[in-house]
């Protein structure tokens, strides 16, 4: 079959890789029908993480059951399924406490395994034209309709960034009434304004400077804050001063000290741009944080810091230890939280939500491609919204549509 092959420092290429095939009993093979491009995968295609060229890319896979091992019992040959990023065999500690982000048995090297991810297990990814999916009963999503119907590029966000950012909303504490500030608006940071929102949030602000995102952001009822044009912090508190009647609700000695925010999500990560000069500052992110956060909110941290990064631009940061605000924090009382999310506690209800007509999260998909323009599509998704990845915000790929192709 063809796959998209990791092939060193800005390289993929669409090679014929093995067939994969039922190895046990609880396996299932999917024909997969899309399969997203996450900011993860960037990390590794500059070579930001530990991963090894020959590794196959893709953790967001969608498709149909093409055959299933003898001890399947609740899916069949036929049915559409999502798959969650998160590989988890269902019966481990952890997986049964419901954070299958840290499976204990799937993964020799740590908690927690992925298909084609570094560090995350042996398993290949699905940025190709089939998967095997080890525990298919309990790591397929089941999905109503047919491929290529209305919800395909709804439900394959289902695969990881759509429970990822609701994750980031529920330990940011986002709860209705709250003002909510989202760093980064990429597909994580645009869905976690868009959880947010739909959880109630009263003003979700989403920082970036990528006009093409930021104006996404807005058409979903967010307030674009653009940090080319002044300290976040700055613009985030100048905004809350103008509404009037926010102002005339507050008790002596509250406005200064309720001026910023109660929740803030931190959806860039360990590659943030600095505030200014365009270098990278690991900390940028979560210092602004700290500096809007109220006493007594939560800071969620989602955007990925791996153990270590062959990139870092120090020793400290090569192995992953950063300058941290912890004394601002501290004193506020703020509550932490970061990690990868576990996708199964959450893509059953949000698949609900998108077939009651309550979220509609492809309003972030940029580009529908087929597999063969995965290298076109990698290196322009990785410029994150500048040059001529200006209006590449989340990209899809279609195995489907090589298919079609070659029939025509
Ligand atoms: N925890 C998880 O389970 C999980 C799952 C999926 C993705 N992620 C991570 O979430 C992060 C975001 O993913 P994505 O797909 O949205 O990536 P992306 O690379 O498309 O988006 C990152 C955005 O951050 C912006 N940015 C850079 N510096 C900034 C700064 N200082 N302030 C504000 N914005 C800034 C960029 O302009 C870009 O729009 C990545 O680190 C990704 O690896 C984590
Ligand atoms: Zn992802
Ligand atoms: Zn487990």
């Amino acid at each position: 079959m063809k796959a998209v092959v990791y092939k060193g420092k800005n390289k993929v290429a669409v090679e014929e890789v093995p067939d994969p095939k039922i190895e046990g009993p609880t396996d299932a093979l999917i024909k997969v029908t899309t399969a997203a491009i996450c900011g993860s995968d960037l990390h590794m295609y500059e070579d930001r993480s530990s991963a090894s060229p020959g590794c196959v890319f893709g953790h967001e896979n969608q498709g149909v059951v093409e055959e299933v091992g003898e001890g399947v019992t609740s899916i069949k040959k036929g049915d559409r399924v999502v798959l969650p990023f998160n590989i988890a065999c269902g019966f481990c500690f952890n997986c049964t406490r419901g954070w299958t982000s840290a499976c204990l048995t799937m993964n020799k090297k740590v908690a927690g395994a992925a298909y084609g991810y570094a560090d995350m297990g042996p398993y290949r990814g699905g940025q190709a034209e089939y998967l095997r999916v080890p525990y298919a009963d309990f790591n397929a999503l089941k999905l109503p309709g047919k491929p290529g119907d209305e919800f395909e590029d709804d439900f394959v966000l289902l695969a990881d960034i759509f429970p990822t950012a609701w994750h980031a909303a529920e330990l940011a504490n986002v709860k209705s009434g709250d003002p909510v500030a989202i760093f980064g608006a990429g597909p994580v940071g645009l869905l976690a304004a868009y959880s947010s929102l739909i959880k109630g949030a009263a003003e979700v602000y989403v920082v970036d400077k990528v006009p093409e995102r930021l104006k996404k952001a807005q058409e979903i009822g967010a307030i674009p804050i653009d940090f080319t044009k002044g300290d976040p912090v700055k613009q985030i508190k100048e905004h809350r001063q103008s509404e009037k009647n926010l102002q005339q609700s507050f008790r002596p000695g509250e406005a200064e000290k309720l001026s910023g925010v109660m929740c803030a999500v931190d959806a860039v990560g360990f590659q943030a741009h600095a505030a200014e000069g365009g270098k990278e500052d690991p900390m940028q992110t979560v210092k602004w944080a700290s500096q809007i956060l109220n006493p007594t909110g939560s800071l969620m941290m989602i955007g990925v810091y791996f153990p270590a990064d062959p990139g870092g631009q120090d020793e400290a940061q090569k192995k992953g230890l950063y300058e941290f605000p912890l004394g601002e924090l501290w004193s506020k009382g703020i509550s932490m939280a970061q990690g990868q999310a576990p996708v199964k506690k959450y893509n059953v209800y949000l698949r609900d939500l998108i077939l009651a007509g309550k979220a509609k999260p492809s309003f972030i998909v940029s580009q529908r491609l087929p597999l063969a323009k995965a290298p076109e599509a990698y290196e322009n998704f990785d410029k994150r919204g500048s040059g001529t990845g200006q209006d590449w915000t989340k990209v899809l790929l279609k195995p489907e549509l090589d298919r079609s192709s070659k029939a025509a």
